[in-house]
């Protein structure tokens, strides 16, 4: 059953004034290309201080920074699986970047969170099987959670808002 606290938006996650948004960071969690570049730029110098202070991150994890200059208060920040071909672990550790995710946001009161496609581009995880993962994960953790009431998929291409629409649809 579509739920009304989920939400895709074809958006710059950069833009939003929610809570919090979601980084899909590298384990050196030094700044990179694709979202995370955007997160940087967008964040200010600031924000890679604040994630050197931090160290590093390992796949599957997350960790939480301010969001500095961006419209976010804060930036959660966590590493998705590289696809090697699906039988490394990769369904689980993406999994696991939603579920850690959420549990930074419930700690620090977030109500609104912004998810980009975790590792659908530079780490090159098929679309239609990361975005079930993500509608999984969210439905799951609104199932028994009360306090984020609004999650949104945050695309930067049609073609994933679409996947997205299709199984949020289901
Ligand atoms: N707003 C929303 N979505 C975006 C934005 C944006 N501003 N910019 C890109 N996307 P990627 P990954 C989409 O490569 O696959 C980095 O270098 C993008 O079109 O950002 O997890 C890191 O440092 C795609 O659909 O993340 C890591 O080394 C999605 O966000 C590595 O890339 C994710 O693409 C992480 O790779």
């Amino acid at each position: 059953m579509p739920d009304e606290r989920m939400r895709v938006e074809r958006a710059d996650i950069t833009k939003l004034a929610v809570d919090a948004v979601v980084n899909a960071a590298n384990q050196s969690l030094r700044g990179g290309g694709g979202v995370d570049g955007a997160i940087h730029y967008n964040a200010g110098p600031k924000l890679l201080q604040a994630c050197i202070e931090i160290g590093s991150c390992p796949r599957g994890e997350a960790r939480i920074t301010p969001g500095f200059d961006l419209p976010a208060r804060y930036v959660i920040h966590t590493v998705g699986p590289a696809w090697h071909g699906g039988d490394r672990g990769e369904a689980e550790l993406l999994a696991k970047c939603y579920r850690n995710s959420f549990a930074l946001a419930v700690d620090h009161g977030v109500r609104s969170i912004a998810f980009p496609a975790i590792s659908c581009g530079a780490f090159s995880y098929p679309v239609l099987p990361a975005t079930e993962i993500a509608v999984r994960e969210v439905r799951a953790f609104l199932e028994t959670d009360t306090s984020v009431d609004c999650v949104t998929f945050a695309c930067r291409e049609k073609s994933i808002v679409a996947a997205y629409k299709k199984i949020l649809a289901r």
